[in-house]
């Protein structure tokens, strides 16, 4: 998926926009996707009464709304219809899943409410839900309590991730190995790229993750037809890893904790092979940008580096380590255990 991010906007566009309004805008534009007017309008022109009456926006509000889309180049105006322009059309709707839409707008509503307090939390060093008194947010319970917010969640993940998961097939050796174990494996979306690569017929695949995320992991398996192939196991990571794997791979998950890479190490065979994937930090800290400023919106990611994943695998007994970038900001660690 092609992201649209702000230096794709036409430059007449781009030349208004500052950093201050750039803010506002941005919001409009989440509220625009939140509320699928890009959705609505795909392959239908409509008035501005018929969107209204459609999204339920508010005559105050609604031909300014349109209208400051319009002046985004995201919807164009002719004999009072309002339609998507090819570039709305690219970026809302070709290049985007509809969980994409549900989920990371919703998620973009979350990081502008505690963007409201970054002085506060700067200043203390406290979370945004400490300093506002609210319950600590925990995204797997959410999961659990409601199937919808486990499916717009993973297969969101499942459309992001092809690059990466395309890139690690092709990267990944794994020819003298049999049985992947895909740590919080989520959609499966990794798994299923290193079955369907050509290079491994042979390869099995166990998604270990909460119950909602695996039943839809084994969902996207069978729309795979690998579901012969790939299986699921419904777990939790922190309470134990099953053994007979002999590759364990942890893809997009943060930094791993010492205790696991170490249960890893333990668990895999002589020769096995642990596989870490993630956008890691930079080891001068400065990259990349987003991994960085997810850390003030609330990411539980945290800002591991690539060498302290590196020295991570070397400290539980790894050894012939390689890390490579295989995509984009995506670094691929390996260790064998000897
Ligand atoms: C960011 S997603 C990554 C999914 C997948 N590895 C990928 O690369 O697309 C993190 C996954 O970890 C799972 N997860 C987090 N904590 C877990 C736990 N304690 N036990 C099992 N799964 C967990 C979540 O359900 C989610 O599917």
């Amino acid at each position: 998926m092609e992201v649209l991010t702000l230096d794709k906007f036409p430059k007449r566009v781009l030349a208004k926009i500052d950093i201050q309004r750039a803010f506002i805008l941005s919001r409009l534009i989440i509220a625009a996707e939140r509320l699928q007017l890009f959705r609505t309008l795909h392959d239908k022109p409509m008035t501005a009464a018929e969107i209204g009456k459609s999204l339920k926006i508010h005559e105050l509000y609604l031909l300014s709304f349109l209208n400051t889309m319009v002046a985004l180049g995201l919807l164009r105006r002719k004999n009072n219809l309002y339609r998507n322009t090819p570039f709305a059309e690219k970026y809302f709707i070709a290049e985007r899943s509809i969980y994409w839409t549900r989920q990371y707008s919703k998620e973009c509503v979350g990081a502008y409410e505690r963007l409201t307090v970054l002085e506060q939390a700067l200043g203390s060093g406290k979370r945004h839900h400490q300093i506002k008194d609210l319950a600590q947010p925990d995204y797997l319970e959410r999961m659990k309590r409601d199937p919808r917010e486990a499916e717009d969640f993973t297969q969101m993940l499942f459309y992001l991730h092809q690059g990466d998961a395309e890139a690690l097939a092709g990267y990944l050796d794994l020819s003298q190995h049999r049985n992947v174990l895909d740590v919080a494996g989520g959609s499966g979306v990794m798994s299923i790229a290193l079955a369907n690569a050509k290079k491994n017929p042979h390869l099995r695949a166990c998604i270990l993750d909460i119950a909602p995320v695996c039943r839809i992991a084994a969902a996207n398996a069978r729309r795979a037809k690998l579901s012969r192939r790939i299986r699921t196991l419904t777990g939790d990571i922190h309470r134990g890893l099953p053994a007979g794997y002999d590759v364990i791979m942890f893809c997009d998950i943060g930094p791993i904790a010492m205790g696991l890479l170490q249960e890893a190490y333990e668990k895999l065979p002589p020769h096995g092979l642990a596989v870490l994937v993630d956008r890691y930090v930079s080891d001068d800290g400065t990259s990349p940008l987003d991994r960085l400023a997810a850390h003030f919106v609330g990411s539980g990611f945290g800002l591991a580096t690539r060498g302290q994943m590196v020295d991570a695998l070397k400290s539980c007994g790894f050894r012939r380590i390689k890390s490579k970038k295989v995509y984009q900001d995506v670094w691929c660690i390996t260790g064998v255990k000897n």
